[in-house]
């Protein structure tokens, strides 16, 4: 039904296979530090009526990738189409973040959350569909999702937060209702996913962007465990191909052992991570289990003139090391041999104030260092 891959780099580092080079995409490429996004984002009135409308997310999708050779393209939408097709009333006022008209906030509203009828996210589905006719095979898509635990946060706050008092607050006083939540969160997650994945993604990632505001202790039974039941219900495979999984944790490295025990592919990273610990703790050896890893460039490095992007992105790809380079097929298995392997990314996404031109330098700055590092 879809064309076959012409740049499979993304993929085989996902599944921890070698590649010639490093491959990059970053986290909010499609976004508002391209002028032609803004452009797009003002015909469609507003961030949902881009998200909403299958032609204008293909356009806006594929943007950055007739700017820049990045490896992968990611689905243009947000997490928070979750909780609106829950019936919380999502809107995003220019300059403002995200609010929900009716945040979720005492045990009534949490016992009325149920796992969405998907109908209510066709859109999305739709939008993946399309957006893999157009990238016509020139490299993968990325489908997505928030974990559990993040959109529980803007479920209870009802808008971005400092301190997240309003979901600890129930997390400490009720955490019969977070249990709730979480739960269905994660069934819904779960079904979302695995549609996109039926609609054409090939690979999906689940942001934890608020994993990392929870205590130790808290962050396992609250956010781990979710994502966990998240990745139990996904599916591996469509039409003969691996669907590779990330899970990204903001601020999670902390508890990077613990995530070496899920049961996905990808983990991510921010910056404030030592992928040469992370890799020693979680990327295993040649032949062996373990974990590809992605990330984790400060996206402020973006900031600064060229010589210093290309002097932060080859510490990164240093700290990482030289991915393995055995293009070996394992007799036993008759796949690829694997081990360590490196996805090239941001430790958070791209502000909206970044040159467009520094992209350019960032993504040619790994594409050449990282070929380098395998001579
Ligand atoms: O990465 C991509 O290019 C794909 C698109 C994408 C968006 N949101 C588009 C978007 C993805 C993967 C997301 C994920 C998302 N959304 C997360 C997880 C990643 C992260 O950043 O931690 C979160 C927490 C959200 C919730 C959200 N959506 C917020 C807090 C905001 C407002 C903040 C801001 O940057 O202004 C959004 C809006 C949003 N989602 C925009 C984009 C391009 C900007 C809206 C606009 O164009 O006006």
């Amino acid at each position: 039904m879809f064309a076959p891959l012409q740049n499979d780099t993304f993929i085989r580092a996902c599944l921890r296979q070698a590649t010639d080079h490093t491959p990059v995409w970053l986290m909010r490429q499609a976004g508002r530090y391209l002028p032609e996004y803004r452009a797009t984002r003002d015909l469609a009135g507003s961030f949902m009526g881009l998200a909403t409308n299958v032609d204008y997310a293909t356009e806006v999708t594929l943007q950055p990738l007739e700017r820049y050779p990045l490896d992968a393209a990611i689905l243009f939408s947000d997490i928070l189409t979750v909780p609106d097709a829950m019936g919380l009333g999502l809107s995003f006022a220019l300059g403002e973040g995200p609010k929900f008209a009716h945040p979720v906030r005492d045990e009534a509203a949490v016992a009325r959350l149920e796992v969405p009828d998907l109908d209510k996210l066709r859109y999305v589905f739709d939008a993946v569909t399309a957006i893999r006719k157009a990238l016509n095979g020139r490299v993968p898509l990325i489908g997505f999702s928030g974990s559990p635990w993040t959109l529980a946060c803007y479920m209870v706050e009802g808008a971005g937060s400092n301190d997240y008092r309003l979901v600890k607050t129930m997390l400490y006083a009720r955490p019969d209702l977070m249990h709730r939540m979480l739960a269905v969160n994660a069934d819904a997650v779960a079904a979302y996913l695995n549609a996109q994945i039926e609609a054409g993604a090939q690979a999906v990632m689940i942001f934890d962007s608020w994993g990392g505001v929870l205590a130790d202790g808290a962050f396992q039974p609250f956010s781990l465990a979710y994502t966990a039941r998240v990745l139990g219900q996904l599916k591996r495979e469509h039409e003969g191909q691996r669907i590779p999984r990330i899970v990204f944790t903001k601020g999670g490295a902390p508890w990077l052992d613990e995530m070496g025990g899920l049961d996905c592919e990808v983990l991510g990273l921010d910056w404030t991570a030592s992928l040469a610990r992370a890799r020693q703790q979680v990327g295993g050896a040649v032949g062996g289990p373990g974990k590809a890893l992605q990330g984790n460039l400060d996206p402020n490095v973006l900031f600064a003139p060229p010589a210093q992007i290309r002097a932060e992105v080859a510490k990164v790809l240093e700290s990482f090391g030289a991915p393995h380079t055995e293009h070996r097929i394992d007799p036993a298995t008759s796949l690829p041999v694997v081990g360590p392997t490196h996805i090239f990314n941001l430790g958070h996404g791209i502000s909206q104030h970044t040159p467009p031109e520094s992209v350019a330098v960032l993504v040619d700055a790994v594409h050449a260092c990282s070929r380098q590092m395998r001579r």
